[in-house]
């Protein structure tokens, strides 16, 4: 039996990951090892319970002010081992974080085949998002085999000389975890119970992106804020990621205020249903353009550009930049009129039809044949 190593250090890569370790894992058709660098270590962790996942191997490299260096050489280092004692027949990676570039650089190192899922998208610029527009890069170049959610991912790696015969399109595996948590009539038990969905404006906040850190984070911050201002119907949900940058600035610009709720980051059980609950949604997030779409829910995205560019060309995600006028313009537009917030509110899912992980599944075998 062929070994198959998974390895996942952040929450998305988590959230995409674990339907495909649980669709190998059922297949019985290959030995799966599951190996977690932790490089986030509680928002992991919650994704590990949720979707009941023992690792094989955790690295638990995290550290609190860790730099983008501190995270590759820690990996690095720590993948260097586990292969070598483990020597599995392909290494699957996630993505683009530096957990992913940096453990299929340690594949290559130890001669192990990468398989490379979520493979091929991309902005065209280098420094946005960073790092992981060039984790993308490099991770491809390294791979073997490369998943990709979308025909327009696979057009871009084509253009980068990638053999046709090692791409695969397979949807995203996002869909596949997403549809295994959303339920109606979801309860969070706890204080989101309390917020009146039908008579209230929701907007779910999510901001977390290196490149946003400083004067680009504080604007959005402010357009949010005068958006609850200015519009008495809208009430804010923040689940504020665990990076102190995120939260100092959140609290000195959001907090104090009773329509703003700063919350904990959520399971993604009940952030998946928030997401369904919500009116819209604001974020400069990757995995939530890729599943807000397929829930019908309105996307502003707070970045200059997009590597998903497919919900943008559906017409559920706008781009919104991350200057304070143009994040509240944006989105005061969707508070305030019907018309351009029902030609918003369409479900649209380019993103597959929650069978990504079969597909890579049969792909794995196909290789390996
Ligand atoms: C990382 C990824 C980014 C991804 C994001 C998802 C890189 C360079 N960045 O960014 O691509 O979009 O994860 O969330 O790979 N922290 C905790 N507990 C946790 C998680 C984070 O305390 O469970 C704090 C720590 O102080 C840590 C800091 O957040 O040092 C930053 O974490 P890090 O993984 O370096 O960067 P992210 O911004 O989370
Ligand atoms: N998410 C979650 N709890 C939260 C916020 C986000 O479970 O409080 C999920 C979200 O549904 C998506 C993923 O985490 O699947 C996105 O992670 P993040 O925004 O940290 O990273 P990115 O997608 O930008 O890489």
């Amino acid at each position: 039996m062929k070994k198959i190593m998974t390895v996942f250090g952040t929450r998305p890569e988590a959230i995409k990951m674990a339907p495909l370790v649980k669709e190998l894992q059922s297949n019985g058709q290959f030995d799966v090892k599951v190996c977690v660098t932790a490089q986030h270590r509680q928002m992991l962790d919650m994704v590990l319970q949720l979707f009941d996942i023992k690792p094989d191997y955790d690295l638990d490299i995290m550290q609190h002010g860790q730099t983008i260096t501190d995270i590759t050489n820690r990996v690095l280092k720590g993948m260097e081992s586990v292969l070598q004692q483990e020597r599995p027949d392909m290494l699957l990676v996630h993505g683009d974080t530096t957990t992913t570039f940096a453990s299929a650089l340690a594949a290559f190192y130890a001669k192990v085949p990468v398989g490379h899922v979520e493979a091929g998208l991309r902005s065209n610029n280098k420094y946005s998002p960073y790092p992981e527009e060039m984790n993308r890069r490099i991770t491809s170049s390294i791979a073997e085999l490369h998943f990709a959610p979308t025909v327009g991912n696979v057009e871009n790696l084509l253009a980068e000389n990638v053999a046709k015969s090692s791409i695969s399109v397979t949807g995203n595996t996002v869909i596949d975890a997403l549809l295994s948590v959303v339920k109606e009539d979801y309860r969070f038990g706890n204080e989101l119970d309390e917020i009146d969905y039908n008579n209230k404006k929701v907007v779910l906040l999510t901001c977390h992106r290196r490149e946003n850190w400083g004067e680009p984070m504080k604007s959005i911050f402010r357009a949010v804020k005068r958006l609850v201002n200015e519009n008495e119907e809208v009430e804010v949900v923040f689940p504020m990621h665990l990076n102190p940058t995120v939260r100092d600035i959140a609290r000195e610009i959001l907090g104090g205020d009773r329509r703003i709720h700063l919350i904990e980051p959520l399971d993604y059980e009940p952030f998946a249903n928030i997401m369904g609950k919500s009116y819209i949604i604001m974020t400069d997030s990757g995995g939530i353009q890729e599943e807000a779409p397929a829930l019908g829910k309105p996307v502003i995205v707070m970045r200059t550009e997009t590597e998903r560019p497919e919900a943008v060309q559906a017409g559920t995600v706008k781009v919104a930049g991350v200057e304070e006028e143009s994040v509240y313009e944006a989105a005061s537009e969707l508070i305030n009129s019907e018309l351009e917030y029902l030609k918003m509110a369409r479900a649209v899912n380019p993103y597959g039809d929650g069978t990504a992980c079969q597909k890579i599944n049969t792909e794995l075998l196909k290789y390996f044949k």
